[in-house]
C-alpha cells in the first residue's frame, strides 16, 4: 500500500531515492527554528491537532474552509485536522491569558493539514514555525517578529541575497478601498482578488475588480504607490535600528488571504521568485476576541514559517548541511566468549553520553569493521580481555590501549 497523495514519509539519512524526505533535514529545520525563537524570548506550547470545525469555519475565510480535513466524530461532534495554528493559539490565549505577563511571545512547531491541490510547494500536510505574540498594540512587537523571520532564515545561512520580506498593511487597503465610491461590496472579498493578482490572469482580475467598482488601474496605481504608512514606517525604524534593513521592503501586492488579518502583514519570498512564500504573517487584532465571543480582548499578530518550500530553497541553494549518522564508537567483537564483558562495554560508554554500536550478533572481524567504517564510527573499541581494551581512531588511525574502567573518559578527551 502507499500513502496518500500530499502525505510524507520521512526517512533518515542515506535518503533512499533524491526525491525522498529527509527526516535529518526536518530535524535540522526544528532546531534551528526553535534555537532562534527561544534566542528571541520566545516560549513553546502546542494544541490539539484535531478542533471542532466552527473553530476555522468562522475565522480563517474561505480560502482555508475550503481546504478543511473534516468529518463527523463517533460522538457526531463536527470537527476538523488543523489547517493552520493561529485558531488554536487565540483560544489557548482566551482561556488562560490571565495567567502569563503580557505581551505573551510563544512559538509551535505543529503539523497541519490542508486539502489542497498537490503541486510544487504545496501539500496535503506541513509543518509550520508559528510564532506570535499575543498582549501587545505597538508596532514594536510587529518589528519583533519581522527581525525573528529574518534571524531564523539567516540561521539556515540564507542571506539577503536569497530572501526578501515583503511588508504590508491591511489597514492601508482598508482606507483605500474605504475610501472609493463603490457600491455595497465585502472587503473580504476585494482582499482576495488582491491576493490572487500575481497568480491570476489580469483579465480576470480586472473583471472580479469592476464588479465590485473597482479598475485594475487603480488598483495597481496604489500598489506602485507604495508609500509607507505610519505604522509601516515606525516597523521599518525599528527593523533598520537592528541593522536589517536590507532584508525588508514595502510591497502592497501582499494583502493576505487569511480572513483575520487587521493591521500590518508580510511574506517573505525567495529572491529568485521560484518558490511560493516561504512564510507568512500580521496582525490580528480582533480574533481572540471573536474566538472568546467577546469575552477577552487581546491585541494579536504572528506569522506561519512552512517547511515544504523552506525545504527546497535550502537544497536550491546548496544550504543543506552534512546529514546522517555519526557514532562515538563501535565496540567491534573479535572473540564471543568476551560478548557479555563487551556488553558492559557499550553500556559504559552509553551512559558516559556516547553514542555507540556493536554487532548484534556474531560476525566476522572484517564486516564489522566495515560496518563501523559505513557507520563513520570515530573509535573502534576492542576488549583484549577481562580488564584491557584498544582502542582505535579510524581518523587519525592512532592507537592505544587502556584500562576498561578508563575507556568512556579516555574517548572523552
Ligand atoms: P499561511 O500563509 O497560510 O499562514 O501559511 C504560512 C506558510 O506555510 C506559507 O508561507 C507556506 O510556506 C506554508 N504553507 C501553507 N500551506 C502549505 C501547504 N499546503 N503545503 C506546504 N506549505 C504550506 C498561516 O497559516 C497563518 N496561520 C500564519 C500566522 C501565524 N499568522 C499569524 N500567526
Amino acid at each position: 500500500m502507499k500513502g496518500l497523495p500530499g502525505f510524507r514519509d520521512f526517512y533518515p539519512e542515506p535518503i533512499p531515492t533524491a526525491d525522498s524526505w529527509s527526516m535529518d533535514l526536518r530535524r535540522y529545520i526544528f532546531d534551528t527554528w526553535r534555537g532562534t525563537a527561544e534566542r528571541y524570548g520566545f516560549r513553546e506550547y502546542d494544541g490539539p491537532p484535531i478542533e471542532e470545525l466552527g473553530l476555522y469555519t468562522k475565522k480563517s475565510g474561505d480560502e482555508i474552509v475550503g481546504q478543511l480535513y473534516n468529518f463527523n466524530d463517533k460522538g457526531d461532534r463536527g470537527v476538523s485536522l488543523r489547517p493552520e495554528m493561529t485558531p488554536t493559539l487565540a483560544r489557548m490565549a482566551a482561556s488562560h491569558s490571565r495567567n502569563y505577563k503580557k505581551p505573551i511571545k510563544w512559538f509551535s512547531i505543529p503539523q497541519l493539514f490542508r486539502y489542497e491541490r498537490q503541486q510544487k510547494g504545496r501539500l496535503r500536510e506541513h509543518f509550520q514555525l508559528n510564532a506570535d505574540i499575543i498582549g501587545e498594540e505597538n508596532q514594536a512587537a510587529d518589528a519583533e517578529l519581522i527581525a525573528l523571520l529574518i534571524d531564523t532564515l539567516r540561521d539556515l545561512k540564507l542571506t539577503n541575497d536569497d530572501f526578501v520580506v515583503r511588508l504590508s498593511s491591511r489597514l492601508a487597503w482598508q482606507d483605500f478601498f474605504e475610501n472609493s465610491d463603490g457600491q455595497e461590496k465585502d472587503a473580504y472579498d476585494f482582499y482576495q482578488i488582491i491576493d490572487k493578482l500575481d497568480r491570476e490572469d489580469p483579465a480576470v482580475s480586472g473583471e472580479k475588480l469592476a464588479e465590485i467598482g473597482f479598475s485594475i488601474d487603480q488598483v495597481n496605481d496604489f500598489i506602485e504607490s507604495g508609500q509607507a504608512t505610519d505604522e509601516l514606517a515606525a516597523i521599518i525604524g525599528n527593523i533598520e535600528a537592528r541593522g536589517l534593513g536590507n532584508f525588508i521592503e514595502i510591497d502592497y501586492r501582499i494583502i493576505r488571504g487569511l480572513a483575520y488579518y487587521t493591521g500590518p502583514v508580510y511574506e517573505a519570498f525567495d529572491k529568485r521568485g521560484k518558490f511560493r512564500a516561504i512564510a507568512g504573517g500580521g496582525r490580528y487584532d480582533h480574533l481572540v476576541k471573536l474566538v472568546s465571543g467577546g469575552k477577552t480582548d487581546l491585541p494579536a499578530l504572528g506569522f506561519g514559517m512552512g517547511d515544504v518550500v523552506l525545504a527546497e530553497l535550502l537544497k536550491e541553494h546548496g544550504l543543506v548541511p552534512a546529514l546522517g549518522q555519526t557514532l562515538d564508537a563501535f565496540v567491534q567483537i573479535a572473540d564471543e566468549s568476551l560478548r557479555d564483558a563487551s556488553l558492559g562495554l557499550v553500556q559504559q560508554l552509553r551512559q558516559a553520553g556516547l553514542t555507540t554500536e556493536y554487532p548484534l550478533l556474531k560476525a566476522k572481524q572484517e564486516k564489522q569493521f566495515k560496518r563501523a567504517l559505513e557507520l563513520k564510527a570515530k573509535w573502534l573499541v576492542t576488549l583484549d580481555n577481562a580488564n584491557q581494551v584498544h582502542v582505535k581512531n579510524l581518523g587519525t588511525r592512532k592507537e592505544l590501549t587502556v584500562p576498561l574502567i578508563e575507556v568512556a573518559s579516555a574517548l572523552q578527551d
